[in-house]
Formats: structure tokens, C-alpha cells, sequence
């Protein structure tokens, strides 16, 4: 495999940014421009859990540049990925050094859909823990 120039972390799976705009959607066309591009051997776009910069969604982060992106919108995505071209980070969707994450504000409903998830994983961890449990069983 070669070795990746940029790796791009969308925020798809956390549990606030997609109340601030359309996560799945950056990440599609992000990944679309990278392939329009024939770029998929130097630049991954992945989806990510939360970036830990809730409040400034929806958060992007480029590595290695560690250049972090808050309130990203799918209208500033051909401005990212020519960013990634011509090495000018866009200074305008840059989150300051000191970001914090905020997550406050958000209605009580976005807040229980974070209590859901937590209560997903926690079945999912549940699910792959009784699958090794079995498998161990089935393997003595
Ligand atoms: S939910 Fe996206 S950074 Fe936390």
C-alpha cells in the first residue's frame, strides 16, 4: 500500500456535528473528487466518530498538517480539495488553536440522539464480546 500524503477525518459518526450541516454528504464529495482526481493512492477521505470539536461542525482534520476544519458545508468542499492541491490550507474554515468543544447549546433532543448512541455501542460491544465468548466456547 502506499504511503498516504494526506489523510482527511470527516465527522460522520459523531453524535452533534450532523445537526450543523450534511457530514455524509462532505464525506461523498470529498471522496468523489478524490477519485475524479485519480488520487486515491495519495489522499484517504474516512468517516470518523467524534472529533472532539463539537459545537464547530461540521469538523474536518487533514493530517499530517494537523489542520483542523470546523463548520464545514458541502459548498466549501471544492475549496477544501483544491486546498489539499496547492498546500494553502482554507483559512476560513481553520478552527483557532484554543478551540474548545461546545456542545451546550444543542436542543434536548440532539442530546438524548447522544444518549441513544452511547446505548448502541454498548450493544455492539455486547454483540462482539458474546461472538468471542462463543467462539472461545467452540475452540476448548
Ligand atoms: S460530534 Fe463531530 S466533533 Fe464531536
Amino acid at each position: 500500500m502506499p504511503i498516504l500524503e494526506k489523510h482527511l477525518f470527516v465527522c460522520t459518526h459523531g453524535p452533534f456535528c450532523w445537526h450543523d450541516g450534511d457530514c455524509d454528504g462532505i464525506f461523498e464529495r470529498l471522496k468523489k473528487r478524490v477519485a475524479a482526481a485519480e488520487l486515491k493512492d495519495s489522499v484517504r477521505i474516512n468517516r470518523a466518530g467524534c472529533l472532539n470539536a463539537c459545537g464547530h461542525g461540521p469538523a474536518v482534520v487533514v493530517y499530517p498538517d494537523n489542520i483542523w476544519y470546523g463548520h464545514v458545508q458541502i459548498d466549501d468542499v471544492d475549496e477544501l480539495f483544491a486546498s489539499l492541491q496547492n498546500g494553502e490550507p482554507v483559512a476560513r474554515l481553520r478552527l483557532p488553536d484554543d478551540f474548545q468543544k461546545q456542545t451546550n447549546h444543542y436542543p434536548e433532543a440532539v442530546q438524548q440522539f447522544k444518549r441513544v448512541e452511547r446505548g448502541l455501542d454498548d450493544q455492539r460491544r455486547a454483540a462482539r464480546e458474546s461472538i468471542f465468548a462463543a467462539e472461545s466456547v467452540a475452540s476448548d
